[in-house]
Protein backbone atom coordinates (compact mmCIF):
# COMPACT_ATOMS: atom_id res chain seq x y z
CA UNK A 1 0.00 0.00 0.00
CA UNK A 2 1.72 3.31 -0.91
CA UNK A 3 1.79 5.94 1.40
CA UNK A 4 0.30 9.54 0.44
CA UNK A 5 -1.07 11.72 2.73
CA UNK A 6 -3.60 13.75 0.83
CA UNK A 7 -5.57 10.63 -0.42
CA UNK A 8 -6.25 9.99 3.59
CA UNK A 9 -8.09 13.13 4.23
CA UNK A 10 -11.80 12.73 3.73
CA UNK A 11 -11.37 8.84 4.17
CA UNK A 12 -14.32 7.52 6.32
CA UNK A 13 -13.43 4.73 8.96
CA UNK A 14 -16.27 1.82 9.38
CA UNK A 15 -19.18 2.87 11.71
CA UNK A 16 -18.13 1.21 15.21
CA UNK A 17 -20.66 0.45 17.53
CA UNK A 18 -21.17 1.97 20.78
CA UNK A 19 -22.94 1.40 24.14
CA UNK A 20 -23.62 2.13 27.61
CA UNK A 21 -25.63 2.37 30.97
CA UNK A 22 -26.04 4.41 33.24
CA UNK A 23 -23.71 2.62 35.60
CA UNK A 24 -20.56 3.76 32.88
CA UNK A 25 -22.28 6.81 33.08
CA UNK A 26 -21.74 6.71 36.82
CA UNK A 27 -18.02 5.32 36.66
CA UNK A 28 -17.10 8.22 34.34
CA UNK A 29 -18.10 11.02 36.88
CA UNK A 30 -15.78 9.76 38.97
CA UNK A 31 -13.29 8.89 36.92
CA UNK A 32 -12.99 13.14 36.35
CA UNK A 33 -13.29 13.72 39.84
CA UNK A 34 -17.30 14.01 40.42
CA UNK A 35 -17.66 13.95 44.26
CA UNK A 36 -20.94 12.92 46.65
CA UNK A 37 -22.06 16.50 45.79
CA UNK A 38 -22.51 16.23 42.37
CA UNK A 39 -26.18 14.38 42.44
CA UNK A 40 -27.18 14.91 38.78
CA UNK A 41 -24.00 12.78 37.72
CA UNK A 42 -23.00 10.01 40.37
CA UNK A 43 -26.93 9.24 41.95
CA UNK A 44 -29.02 7.81 39.40
CA UNK A 45 -31.88 7.89 41.64
CA UNK A 46 -31.34 12.02 41.62
CA UNK A 47 -34.30 13.92 39.72
CA UNK A 48 -32.18 15.46 37.32
CA UNK A 49 -29.69 12.57 36.54
CA UNK A 50 -28.03 12.84 33.28
CA UNK A 51 -24.84 11.83 31.31
CA UNK A 52 -21.85 14.12 32.24
CA UNK A 53 -22.23 16.16 28.79
CA UNK A 54 -18.65 15.82 27.67
CA UNK A 55 -19.43 11.58 28.31
CA UNK A 56 -19.29 10.98 24.79
CA UNK A 57 -15.07 11.01 24.50
CA UNK A 58 -14.54 7.93 26.22
CA UNK A 59 -16.87 6.13 23.56
CA UNK A 60 -14.16 6.03 21.15
CA UNK A 61 -12.14 3.46 23.23
CA UNK A 62 -14.36 1.73 25.34
CA UNK A 63 -17.00 0.92 22.05
CA UNK A 64 -19.99 -1.42 22.97
CA UNK A 65 -17.25 -3.19 25.51
CA UNK A 66 -18.73 -4.15 28.94
CA UNK A 67 -15.62 -6.09 29.98
CA UNK A 68 -11.85 -4.48 29.61
CA UNK A 69 -10.78 -4.40 26.25
CA UNK A 70 -7.21 -4.67 25.12
CA UNK A 71 -5.99 -0.84 23.91
CA UNK A 72 -3.70 -2.06 21.00
CA UNK A 73 -6.65 -3.49 19.41
CA UNK A 74 -9.02 -0.05 20.02
CA UNK A 75 -6.09 2.86 19.13
CA UNK A 76 -5.13 1.24 15.65
CA UNK A 77 -6.47 3.35 12.87
CA UNK A 78 -8.90 0.80 11.28
CA UNK A 79 -8.29 0.64 7.25
CA UNK A 80 -6.87 4.16 6.05
CA UNK A 81 -5.04 3.76 2.91
CA UNK A 82 -2.36 6.22 2.49
CA UNK A 83 -1.15 6.10 6.12
CA UNK A 84 2.13 5.43 7.61
CA UNK A 85 2.00 2.16 10.37
CA UNK A 86 2.00 3.83 13.54
CA UNK A 87 3.73 3.32 16.89
CA UNK A 88 1.33 3.02 19.22
CA UNK A 89 3.51 4.08 22.01
CA UNK A 90 4.67 6.74 20.44
CA UNK A 91 1.24 8.51 20.31
CA UNK A 92 -0.51 11.48 22.01
CA UNK A 93 -3.69 13.21 22.10
CA UNK A 94 -3.25 16.50 20.78
CA UNK A 95 -6.80 18.11 20.91
CA UNK A 96 -10.32 17.40 21.55
CA UNK A 97 -13.71 18.97 21.54
CA UNK A 98 -16.90 17.92 21.55
CA UNK A 99 -20.53 19.92 20.61
CA UNK A 100 -23.33 18.49 22.25
CA UNK A 101 -26.04 18.71 19.74
CA UNK A 102 -28.68 16.82 21.51
CA UNK A 103 -29.06 15.09 25.36
CA UNK A 104 -27.88 11.72 25.42
CA UNK A 105 -30.38 9.11 26.95
CA UNK A 106 -29.12 7.37 30.26
CA UNK A 107 -28.94 3.76 28.75
CA UNK A 108 -27.96 4.19 25.08
CA UNK A 109 -29.32 0.68 24.27
CA UNK A 110 -28.95 -0.92 20.39
CA UNK A 111 -28.21 0.43 17.26
CA UNK A 112 -25.46 3.41 17.96
CA UNK A 113 -22.67 4.25 16.45
CA UNK A 114 -19.18 6.62 15.79
CA UNK A 115 -19.04 7.76 12.56
CA UNK A 116 -15.44 8.73 12.16
CA UNK A 117 -13.53 10.38 9.62
CA UNK A 118 -10.33 12.02 8.89
CA UNK A 119 -10.38 15.47 8.63
CA UNK A 120 -6.81 16.48 8.49
CA UNK A 121 -3.45 16.06 8.26
CA UNK A 122 -0.28 17.76 8.78
CA UNK A 123 3.47 16.60 8.60
CA UNK A 124 6.24 18.18 10.29
CA UNK A 125 9.53 17.70 11.40
CA UNK A 126 8.37 16.29 14.38
CA UNK A 127 5.91 13.60 12.94
CA UNK A 128 2.28 13.38 11.64
CA UNK A 129 -0.79 15.04 12.75
CA UNK A 130 -4.32 13.25 12.31
CA UNK A 131 -7.48 15.04 12.65
CA UNK A 132 -10.50 13.34 12.78
CA UNK A 133 -13.82 14.21 12.91
CA UNK A 134 -16.62 11.87 14.83
CA UNK A 135 -20.49 12.02 14.68
CA UNK A 136 -22.39 10.02 17.43
CA UNK A 137 -25.66 9.06 16.05
CA UNK A 138 -28.53 6.84 17.28
CA UNK A 139 -29.84 3.48 15.62
CA UNK A 140 -31.68 6.40 13.31
CA UNK A 141 -29.34 8.08 12.28
CA UNK A 142 -29.73 11.20 14.38
CA UNK A 143 -26.68 12.55 15.26
CA UNK A 144 -26.17 13.70 19.27
CA UNK A 145 -22.77 14.91 19.24
CA UNK A 146 -19.81 15.85 17.30
CA UNK A 147 -16.28 15.48 17.77
CA UNK A 148 -12.89 17.06 16.71
CA UNK A 149 -9.56 15.45 17.61
CA UNK A 150 -5.86 15.37 16.81
CA UNK A 151 -3.16 12.87 17.36
CA UNK A 152 0.01 13.70 17.31
CA UNK A 153 2.51 10.75 15.83
CA UNK A 154 5.77 11.53 17.35
CA UNK A 155 8.44 10.55 14.89
CA UNK A 156 6.40 9.40 12.55
CA UNK A 157 8.03 10.21 8.80
CA UNK A 158 6.13 10.08 4.91
CA UNK A 159 8.17 12.81 3.56
CA UNK A 160 9.86 14.44 6.27
CA UNK A 161 8.64 18.00 4.59
CA UNK A 162 5.84 20.27 6.19
CA UNK A 163 2.57 19.53 4.75
CA UNK A 164 -1.46 20.11 5.70
CA UNK A 165 -4.75 19.34 4.41
CA UNK A 166 -7.67 19.96 5.94
CA UNK A 167 -11.72 19.80 5.07
CA UNK A 168 -12.83 20.41 8.85
CA UNK A 169 -12.16 21.51 12.28
CA UNK A 170 -14.23 22.93 15.41
CA UNK A 171 -14.47 26.54 15.72
CA UNK A 172 -11.56 28.54 16.92
CA UNK A 173 -11.73 30.24 20.52
CA UNK A 174 -10.73 33.97 21.22
CA UNK A 175 -7.74 33.85 22.93
CA UNK A 176 -7.44 34.61 26.99
CA UNK A 177 -7.85 38.34 27.63
CA UNK A 178 -4.35 39.76 28.51
CA UNK A 179 -5.79 42.55 30.77
CA UNK A 180 -8.06 41.24 33.17
CA UNK A 181 -7.92 38.73 36.00
CA UNK A 182 -9.93 35.42 34.94
CA UNK A 183 -14.11 35.72 35.91
CA UNK A 184 -14.09 31.55 37.61
CA UNK A 185 -10.95 30.42 39.32
CA UNK A 186 -12.07 26.52 40.41
CA UNK A 187 -9.34 24.63 41.85
CA UNK A 188 -9.59 20.93 42.47
CA UNK A 189 -7.46 17.48 43.25
CA UNK A 190 -6.89 15.09 41.57
CA UNK A 191 -6.84 11.78 43.51
CA UNK A 192 -3.72 9.43 43.86
CA UNK A 193 -6.18 6.88 42.07
CA UNK A 194 -7.70 9.05 39.37
CA UNK A 195 -6.42 6.94 37.07
CA UNK A 196 -7.15 3.78 37.93
CA UNK A 197 -10.40 4.35 38.12
CA UNK A 198 -10.76 6.67 34.73
CA UNK A 199 -9.50 3.69 33.01
CA UNK A 200 -12.32 1.74 33.63
CA UNK A 201 -14.28 4.32 31.56
CA UNK A 202 -12.82 2.28 28.12
CA UNK A 203 -9.27 3.67 27.96
CA UNK A 204 -6.72 0.86 29.38
CA UNK A 205 -3.55 2.21 27.68
CA UNK A 206 -0.86 0.41 30.64
CA UNK A 207 0.59 3.91 30.46
CA UNK A 208 -1.93 5.12 33.00
CA UNK A 209 -1.23 2.18 35.66
CA UNK A 210 2.17 0.90 34.86
CA UNK A 211 4.66 2.71 36.01
CA UNK A 212 7.56 0.87 34.23
CA UNK A 213 5.89 1.59 31.20
CA UNK A 214 5.45 5.45 32.16
CA UNK A 215 9.44 5.17 33.20
CA UNK A 216 10.38 3.99 29.29
CA UNK A 217 8.14 6.71 27.77
CA UNK A 218 9.92 9.57 29.54
CA UNK A 219 6.78 10.25 31.94
CA UNK A 220 8.70 9.47 35.25
CA UNK A 221 6.24 7.20 36.02
CA UNK A 222 2.07 6.95 35.80
CA UNK A 223 0.23 9.82 33.71
CA UNK A 224 -3.07 11.02 34.11
CA UNK A 225 -5.88 10.31 30.68
CA UNK A 226 -5.40 13.39 29.43
CA UNK A 227 -9.15 12.82 28.83
CA UNK A 228 -9.66 12.73 32.89
CA UNK A 229 -8.14 16.28 33.56
CA UNK A 230 -10.51 17.52 30.67
CA UNK A 231 -13.78 16.46 32.77
CA UNK A 232 -12.09 18.03 35.40
CA UNK A 233 -12.10 20.99 33.44
CA UNK A 234 -15.50 20.51 31.71
CA UNK A 235 -17.02 19.83 35.63
CA UNK A 236 -15.03 23.23 36.93
CA UNK A 237 -17.16 25.12 33.96
CA UNK A 238 -20.30 23.40 34.42
CA UNK A 239 -20.39 24.23 38.57
CA UNK A 240 -18.99 27.63 38.70
CA UNK A 241 -20.67 29.13 35.47
CA UNK A 242 -23.57 26.33 34.54
CA UNK A 243 -25.35 25.74 38.04
CA UNK A 244 -24.26 22.12 37.17
CA UNK A 245 -26.90 21.77 35.07
CA UNK A 246 -26.58 18.96 32.91
CA UNK A 247 -27.56 20.31 29.57
CA UNK A 248 -25.71 23.95 29.89
CA UNK A 249 -22.75 22.76 28.39
CA UNK A 250 -23.01 23.21 24.57
CA UNK A 251 -18.97 23.15 23.32
CA UNK A 252 -15.96 22.19 24.98
CA UNK A 253 -12.77 21.48 24.14
CA UNK A 254 -8.96 22.60 24.29
CA UNK A 255 -5.35 21.17 23.41
CA UNK A 256 -3.50 18.72 25.62
CA UNK A 257 -0.48 20.74 26.38
CA UNK A 258 1.59 18.88 29.28
CA UNK A 259 0.63 15.89 31.32
CA UNK A 260 -0.80 15.47 34.85
CA UNK A 261 -0.07 13.16 37.41
CA UNK A 262 -2.70 11.16 39.70
CA UNK A 263 -2.61 13.66 42.89
CA UNK A 264 -1.49 16.86 41.35
CA UNK A 265 -3.73 20.08 41.90
CA UNK A 266 -5.74 21.54 38.86
CA UNK A 267 -6.70 25.04 38.40
CA UNK A 268 -9.42 26.20 35.71
CA UNK A 269 -9.43 29.75 35.23
CA UNK A 270 -11.79 31.04 32.85
CA UNK A 271 -12.53 34.10 31.08
CA UNK A 272 -16.12 35.41 29.83
CA UNK A 273 -14.88 36.61 26.01
CA UNK A 274 -18.56 37.25 24.59
CA UNK A 275 -21.82 35.29 23.48
CA UNK A 276 -21.80 32.10 22.20
CA UNK A 277 -24.47 30.94 20.07
CA UNK A 278 -28.27 30.07 21.24
CA UNK A 279 -27.80 32.00 24.37
CA UNK A 280 -25.29 30.70 25.67
CA UNK A 281 -21.33 32.60 26.94
CA UNK A 282 -18.34 31.95 24.80
CA UNK A 283 -15.64 30.91 27.86
CA UNK A 284 -12.27 31.09 26.96
CA UNK A 285 -10.13 29.09 29.72
CA UNK A 286 -6.91 27.37 30.95
CA UNK A 287 -5.78 24.53 33.17
CA UNK A 288 -2.86 24.58 34.97
CA UNK A 289 -1.23 22.33 37.75
CA UNK A 290 -1.15 24.12 40.48
CA UNK A 291 1.63 23.41 42.37
CA UNK A 292 4.21 23.52 38.94
CA UNK A 293 2.35 26.37 37.61
CA UNK A 294 2.69 24.43 34.18
CA UNK A 295 -0.17 24.80 31.81
CA UNK A 296 -1.68 21.18 31.22
CA UNK A 297 -4.81 21.85 28.92
CA UNK A 298 -4.59 24.99 26.93
CA UNK A 299 -6.59 27.15 24.26
CA UNK A 300 -9.75 26.25 26.06
CA UNK A 301 -13.00 27.36 24.59
CA UNK A 302 -16.50 26.81 25.62
CA UNK A 303 -20.28 27.54 25.09
CA UNK A 304 -22.12 27.18 28.39
CA UNK A 305 -25.89 28.66 29.76
CA UNK A 306 -24.97 31.22 32.04
CA UNK A 307 -26.52 30.54 35.53
CA UNK A 308 -27.23 33.62 37.37
CA UNK A 309 -26.42 33.06 41.20
CA UNK A 310 -30.05 32.28 42.69
CA UNK A 311 -30.60 34.12 45.77
CA UNK A 312 -30.34 32.23 49.43
C1 LIG B 1 4.81 19.89 14.72
O1 LIG B 1 3.45 19.98 15.15
C2 LIG B 1 3.25 19.71 16.52
C3 LIG B 1 1.76 19.71 16.81
O2 LIG B 1 1.13 20.89 16.39
C4 LIG B 1 3.99 20.72 17.36
O3 LIG B 1 3.82 20.43 18.73
C5 LIG B 1 5.47 20.66 16.99
O4 LIG B 1 6.16 21.67 17.70
C6 LIG B 1 5.67 20.87 15.49
N1 LIG B 1 7.07 20.67 15.17
C7 LIG B 1 7.72 21.51 14.34
C8 LIG B 1 9.16 21.18 14.10
O5 LIG B 1 7.19 22.47 13.82
C1 LIG C 1 -35.78 5.47 15.84
O1 LIG C 1 -36.84 6.38 15.94
C2 LIG C 1 -38.05 5.81 16.45
C3 LIG C 1 -39.14 6.86 16.34
O2 LIG C 1 -38.73 8.10 16.88
C4 LIG C 1 -37.81 5.36 17.87
O3 LIG C 1 -38.99 4.81 18.43
C5 LIG C 1 -36.71 4.32 17.89
O4 LIG C 1 -36.39 3.98 19.22
C6 LIG C 1 -35.47 4.85 17.20
N1 LIG C 1 -34.55 3.74 17.04
C7 LIG C 1 -33.27 3.82 17.41
C8 LIG C 1 -32.47 2.58 17.16
O5 LIG C 1 -32.76 4.80 17.92
C1 LIG D 1 2.81 19.13 39.10
O1 LIG D 1 3.55 19.96 39.98
C2 LIG D 1 4.22 19.29 41.04
C3 LIG D 1 5.00 20.30 41.82
O2 LIG D 1 5.93 20.98 41.02
C4 LIG D 1 5.14 18.21 40.49
O3 LIG D 1 5.66 17.44 41.58
C5 LIG D 1 4.38 17.30 39.56
O4 LIG D 1 5.30 16.36 39.00
C6 LIG D 1 3.75 18.13 38.46
N1 LIG D 1 3.10 17.25 37.52
C7 LIG D 1 3.57 17.07 36.30
C8 LIG D 1 2.85 16.05 35.50
O5 LIG D 1 4.51 17.67 35.83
Amino acid sequence: MSVDLAKVVGHQSPDKPVAWNKRDLLLYAVGIGAKKEDFPFVYELDKKFAPFPTYPVALGLKGEDQDVNSFAEKGKIEGAPGLPNFDLNRVVHGSQTIEILKPLPAVSGHGWKLKEKICGVHENKSGIIVDAETTLADGNGTAYARLYSSAFHIGSKVTGTKFDKVIAGPPQGKPIPKDRKPDWVVKDQTSPDQAIVYRLSGDYNPLHIDPRIGQAAGFGGIILHGLSTYGFAARALLSAIGGNDPHALKFFGCRFTSPVKPGDVLETSAWEVGPGPDGTIEVAFVTKNLTSGKAALGGGIAYIKKVEKSKL
